[in-house]
């Protein structure tokens, strides 16, 4: 057992949707959570760039002694393959548990993928689900300007920006009659009524952070290492720029306020 914290790192803000789904399935867990404010977006920058940026960010979460490093982020999970080869400490990325779920979730054999630039041009889900089960069809699709779309706000079904975006992207799914669709990037489950609202309330979308943090909890299990405490876990929050407005960005992955619990820090010294 260990009230030592889970360290989650994204980009940016995103990786709070991941934190969510960590506070509802393991309340009692204390959360580090760093997102690269001063560095995002990941999704559009090369393989070498979005490593060198990983290993600092996973270097920043063991110097606040973390029993477990969490990739949220499904551009650095996707690219960054080896940054838990030589981590002291189990380290979970989004790819696994998210493809095993999407498998067991279709029913006609066809699932889709959407995420960033960098994510799909790995094509790391594609190869993990034909990892598990090569008869199943994977259609994959990149939908870069859904993250500023989140960011701005624009994530109702009533908003004509965001439904012309996904119709612009996920047409091209729709047509292949995908019966599930994986959303590999931290900001889509905030538009996943505009997405189902496109593609029809039939087709499954996986949220990547809630099976990671399904995956991260029966992990730490095995290794006896869940927090035996029974009082609510705490929340630290740091980013690489500045702090003011934090509250407000949060809040649209939190899903409620945290207020302004968070510092600053300069993640080129790690
Ligand atoms: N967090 C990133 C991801 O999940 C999206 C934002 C970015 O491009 O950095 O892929």
């Amino acid at each position: 057992m260990s009230n030592q914290p889970i360290g989650v790192f994204d980009s940016g803000l995103g990786g709070l949707t991941a934190v969510k789904q960590l506070r509802a399935i393991m309340p009692h867990e204390n959360i580090i959570y760093f997102g690269d404010t001063g560095r995002v977006p990941y999704g559009n920058r090369s393989v070498e760039t979005i490593k060198r940026y990983a290993a600092q960010d996973a270097r920043f979460l063991l110097s606040h002694n973390v029993k477990m490093v969490i990739a949220a982020c499904g551009t650095v999970s996707s690219t960054a393959t080896d940054l838990g080869d030589n981590l002291p400490v189990p380290y979970v990325n989004v790819i696994a548990p998210t493809a095993k779920a999407a498998v067991e979730a279709t029913k006609n054999g066809k699932i889709g993928v959407i995420g960033t630039r960098a994510t799909i041009s790995t094509g790391a889900y594609k190869k993990e689900i034909e990892k598990i089960d090569s008869s199943v069809k994977v259609f994959q699709k990149d939908c870069p300007l859904f993250v500023p779309i989140v960011e701005e706000g624009f994530f109702g079904t009533d908003d004509p920006i965001a439904m012309l975006t996904a119709e612009r992207y996920l047409k091209i799914l729709k047509d292949q009659k995908v019966d599930t669709i994986i959303l590999g990037c931290t900001h889509y489950p905030i538009l996943k009524a505009v997405i189902g609202e496109y593609v029809g309330q039939d087709v499954r979308l996986i949220d990547s952070g809630k099976e990671t943090a399904l995956y991260a909890s029966s992990v730490l299990a095995e290794k006896s290492l869940l927090n035996s405490s029974q009082t609510e876990g705490q929340c630290e929050f740091f980013v690489s720029d500045r702090t003011e407005g934090f509250s407000q960005i949060a809040s649209i992955f939190l899903r409620s306020n945290i207020g302004d619990n968070v510092s600053r820090v300069d993640i080129h010294n790690f």
